[in-house]
């Protein structure tokens, strides 16, 4: 996997050779945003399945199992890590008569197939929510939704790559995502490679932008969607909707169905991860608040529906009102 700390100065790739490496990676942010890490730990699955030395079933389901449970574990927001899991133990339970090592070789076709339909289902999201942005736009994204935050071509980044392939002239906004500059490094990277237009500011700068009438539409990923439409995503999403809403510019979603919680009614009910306060209080290394102060670092916040314009997913886009939409999305087959 790219070493997305690095970029955009350097270019590296970290090898995971076992699944406390992915986990590792994950927590660190190695590798980070909600399909890339879900894609990430059904790899680590079928790494920590590989390892596993017995013949006997039983004994290596409850193996596997402990595996699971720690993979799951590594980041607690984005429901797509337990998602991909849940379909990687859902698989050994359908090859009940297997033996290991055809159970061991299923796991790794299954991590794989996850992978390639993560590029696929990008690729359908984009197709339906370019439909959103008229050409000429200004479109003002938070965090990275790109290809980097999935398996290739992105959700966010997807509709506005698909928006450019239709030869629509699509400029972008990104705001750089403090802590950890999702914004400034990744989703600037991305798009410059890509040859659109991108403009990063600082996250306090989204009022005044908005304020003077440059933003004609918000679009970003997320980590979580609660049955009711609520939205989890980074931290700093919920300001940048507000604002929207008040400056009557369209707020949009973009995420595949994986990310999609229906077990939870609402956003209230979603975990929000505490990161390290060191990321805070420090930049590159370097002390930037007064030592021993008390910092805090919500990595997500979660968006009420109410301020949510659609919600493009790959099986099409929804608008409010979003509970029974959403359950449709799950019907369809
Ligand atoms: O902490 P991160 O970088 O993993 O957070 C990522 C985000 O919040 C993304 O916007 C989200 O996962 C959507 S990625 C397609």
């Amino acid at each position: 996997m790219i070493d997305q700390r690095k970029l955009p100065c350097r270019k590296t790739y970290v090898v995971c050779k076992n699944y406390p490496a992915v986990i590792r990676a994950i927590r660190d942010l190695v590798i980070r945003g909600a399909p890339a890490i879900g894609v990430a730990a059904a790899m680590g699955v079928a790494l920590g399945a590989l390892k596993i030395r017995t013949r006997n079933r039983d004994r290596f389901e409850a193996k596997l199992d402990a595996v699971c449970q720690e993979i799951v574990a590594a980041r607690p927001t984005a429901v797509n890590l337990r998602w991909a899991v849940e379909r990687m133990k859902q698989v050994v339970t359908l090859n009940g008569d297997d033996t290991v090592e055809k159970l061991q070789s299923i796991l790794v076709a299954e991590a794989k197939k996850i992978l390639a339909e993560d590029i696929f289902i990008n690729r359908a999201i984009g197709r339906y929510g370019q439909r959103l942005l008229k050409d000429g736009s200004c479109v003002l994204t938070h965090c990275n939704a790109g290809a980097l935050a999935t398996a290739g071509y992105g959700t966010a980044l997807g509709v506005v790559r698909a928006a450019a392939e239709a030869g629509k002239r699509i400029e972008v906004i990104a705001d750089e995502t403090r802590p950890f500059l999702q914004g400034a490094r990744l989703t600037a990277w991305e798009l410059m490679e890509a040859d659109i237009p991108v403009t990063v500011i600082t996250d306090n700068a989204a009022g005044y932008i908005m304020q003077q009438g440059k933003v004609d539409a918000v679009i970003v990923g997320a980590d979580r969607i609660a049955a009711n439409g609520d939205v989890a995503n980074k931290i700093g999403t919920y300001m940048v909707a507000v604002l929207a809403k008040t400056h009557q510019v369209p707020f949009f979603v973009a995420a595949p169905l994986s990310t999609i919680d229906l077990s939870i009614i609402t956003g209230k009910e979603i975990p929000i991860e505490q990161r390290d306060e060191k990321e805070v209080t420090h930049f590159q290394g370097k002390q930037t608040v007064p030592h021993g102060v008390v910092a805090q670092n919500p990595a997500f916040d979660v968006t009420p529906h109410r301020y949510v314009s659609a919600i493009v997913t790959e099986k099409g886009i929804i608008t409010p009102p979003f509970k029974a939409k959403i359950r449709g999305l799950f019907a369809s087959g």
